[in-house]
Parts: structure tokens; sequence; C-alpha cells
């Protein structure tokens, strides 16, 4: 099955490729943003494996070789396996990412040296404003971080609120408790377990809230257009309960 197309929000674009073979029989989707401007630029690269179906899927909206901008969440193969063949056909292409990323892994593994953005920096792409977000350690990876496009107010959340399932392109249901019952499948089944149960999950979480965004962007699962500030908080809130269990069930 080829990826699915929509835009789900001016100009913003949801490649998804679905993977039923993952936590079966729901299955599992990988999800790549492509923001168009002046300045096109892709958030989530796909695995390296995927490269044919996300650049034959990014070409259906625009010429491949115009890409400027490769961003994704952290250094994983699902995020960025592919960044090394999107700057082999986008010439004019650079990835960028946070300080932590460039120095543990970009310099070394991107075929061009990356741009260091630092934390609340912007990117003007023309007809879109792209700030990068540091967030270490959310929802995992010490080079974690967001991006928020502030024309449109959608939050690329990347891992945040992964669940199973090949919902709609956008929902307005809960994906709170869909994301929460993820990760206990995930847990129990130790097929991972994806949120660092960590003291900067809930404040991290509570401040993406503070941005009012209109749309979630979900690395994998449906985009959200519903109450986003309450679903970042109620976030925010289950994973400081489990913390607080964790750390009382270490403790009895
Ligand atoms: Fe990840
Ligand atoms: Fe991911």
């Amino acid at each position: 099955m080829g990826p699915n197309i929509s835009e789900i929000a001016d100009g913003i674009y949801r490649i998804s490729i679905f993977v039923p073979e993952i936590a079966p029989p729901a299955g599992f989707t990988f999800n790549q943003f492509l923001v168009l401007g002046d300045e096109p630029l892709l958030f989530h690269t796909g695995l390296r494996k995927m490269f044919p179906l996300v650049s034959d899927a990014v070409s259906r909206i625009m010429p491949v070789g115009n890409l400027r901008w490769i961003t994704f969440g952290h250094y994983e193969a699902d995020e960025c396996g592919a960044m090394n063949e999107w700057l082999a056909v986008a010439p004019q292409a650079q990835v960028a990412h946070g300080m932590t990323g460039c120095l543990v892994s970009l310099n070394d593994m991107a075929d061009r040296p990356p741009r260091v953005l630092s934390n609340g920096e912007v990117i003007d792409i023309g007809g879109k404003r792209i700030r990068y977000i540091d967030t270490p350690h959310v929802p995992h990876g010490w080079d974690a971080g967001v991006i928020y496009e502030e024309t449109s107010r959608t939050l690329f959340c990347g891992d945040l609120f992964t669940h199973l399932g090949n919902g709609p392109a956008i929902t307005e249901n809960d994906i709170v408790g869909p994301a929460l019952a993820s990760e206990d499948i995930f847990y129990d089944t130790s097929l991972f377990y994806d949120t660092s149960l960590g003291p900067s999950i809930a404040p991290t979480v509570r401040r993406l809230a503070d941005l009012t965004p209109r749309t979630l962007a979900l690395m994998h699962g449906s985009s959200y257009v519903g109450d986003t500030v309450a679903a970042l908080n109620d976030l925010a809130s289950a994973y400081d309960k489990r913390l607080r269990d964790a750390m009382a069930e270490m403790s009895a």
C-alpha cells in the first residue's frame, strides 16, 4: 500500500505510511510532514528503506530537488534514516537540528554539515515560520526537539502521543487515551516503551501547551485538531502520575 497524502493545514502535507506488520492487528503509521514555502521543509525523512516511497509522495506535491530544510525530532532511523538520500537528491537541502543532535550525531552522520539551531530559534522559510524547541529526553533521546509552525499554529510533536492503528489523517477524538494505551501494550510486550519517564517530561509537555497550537501533527498516529491545550496538559499529568507511582513503588 502506498503512502497516504493529506493536507492537514494550509501548505502542510502529511505523508503517512502504514505498516500492518508492526504491532498487529492494529498496525502502525510512520508520518512525514512536508511544509511548503519558498524554502520547503521536511519534518522526518522516514526510514532509509522508505525513501523511495516518501520521495515519490513528495514528488507528487513538489519537485524533490527543491527541498531546502530537513528536520526531525531526534536521531533515530524512522526520524532521519533517509537524510543522506535527501541530501543527495536536493542540492540546496540542509539538515537543521539542535546543538546536542548536531554535536552528538549529525556533524558526523550527515553528508553535509548541519545547521545548528538554538532553543527557540526561528527559520523563516518564506510563508511559514518554523520555531525549533529543545525537549531533551522528551519523549526520548537527549537530542530531542520539536518544531512549531507559527503561522498555522501547527506543533510537530514527533513521537509524543504515539498511538497504534491506521486512523484518519486528522481527528478530533481523544488522542491521550490511545497514546497511553499504546505505551502500555508496548511495555507489556516489551516491544517498546518509548517515553522516558523522568522529571522533565511533565513540565516540558506543559510548556508546549503554552504555545496554544491549533493542530498537533503526530509522527505515529492521527493528527489532532481538538482541544490541543487540554490534550498536552492531560498527557503531562498522566506522565507525572506514572512517574510518581513508579517512585512510590521504588520506595515502598
Ligand atoms: Fe523516536
Ligand atoms: Fe518515531
